[in-house]
């Protein structure tokens, strides 16, 4: 069991909440009207947490399925998007026993942490893809463009506040993988403020490397920049 999204899912939605997700889901909302849906289009998102992200392009869809590690997470976009079907699973094993017209991974992917899972993941993905289908998948950063960094946040609640502390920094620039370190600080109401500390590994591979996997899992890859300077890869399964 982990602890940010185990121990403290119900957090999640005062730890990163949904409005804070609208500028981007409102660009990741228009790549998918950009490539143009068919008729009764279907997703499927692999470690969707929370489900916020899917929350704001779920009505172009006919069926979501919102899939995590976590069944606490999912828990928690159960509440957000009753509509979704959910289903708990490891995004480079799960089977849907289904293809959809749009794979999305969001910052979910940050935690394949060797170029052998990432590929098992992107091979996953084409499975989970029709013909004439869109792979779209958001990493933090890529070898390029990632930086140490220190950043908080948090919010409140009626119910729970929680303010958190995150440190990136990348102790060996020859493996795969970075180092997050989360210093979390959270109350009920009005009662005692506990802490908790956790170490994540979010896996830093070059945009060519990226490239090369989904090209050669069957995608013919493009990609594009968003507004947060993140490179967003895009593949369509012909
Ligand atoms: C930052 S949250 C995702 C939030 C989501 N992007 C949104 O829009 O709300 C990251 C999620 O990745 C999930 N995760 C981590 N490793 C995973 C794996 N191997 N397979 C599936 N989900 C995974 C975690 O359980 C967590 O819920």
């Amino acid at each position: 069991m982990g602890i940010m999204y185990d121990d403290l899912a119900k957090w999640w939605p005062v730890l990163s909440p949904v409005a804070d997700y609208a500028e981007e889901a409102g660009f990741f909302g228009k790549l998918i009207d950009d490539f143009g849906l068919p008729a009764n289009a279907s997703m499927i998102e692999f470690g969707a947490g929370g489900g916020n992200n899917a929350s704001y392009f779920k009505s172009r869809f006919n069926e979501v399925l919102l899939t995590d590690l976590s069944a606490d997470m999912l828990a928690i976009s159960a509440q957000l998007n009753p509509e979704c079907a959910h289903a708990v699973g490891d995004m480079r094993t799960f089977d849907a026993a289904a293809t959809f017209d749009v794979v999305f991974i969001h910052d979910a992917i940050d935690y394949m942490t060797t170029l052998d899972d990432l590929n098992v993941v992107f091979r996953n993905v084409y499975k989970h893809c029709k013909t004439d289908g869109l792979v779209m998948l958001v990493p933090d950063c890529t070898r390029e463009t990632y930086e140490a960094s220190t950043d908080h946040g948090g919010s409140d609640s009626e119910e729970r506040s929680l303010r958190f502390l995150e440190w990136s920094y990348d102790p060996d620039p020859e493996d795969t993988h970075t180092v997050v370190e989360y210093v979390f600080a959270f109350r009920e109401g009005d009662g005692p403020v506990r802490s908790e500390h956790e170490t994540h590994h979010c896996g830093l591979f070059s945009r060519e490397q990226w490239i090369a996997g989904l090209s050669g899992a069957g995608f013919v890859v493009t990609t594009v920049i968003d507004s947060y300077e993140r490179e967003v890869f895009l593949g369509r399964r012909y």
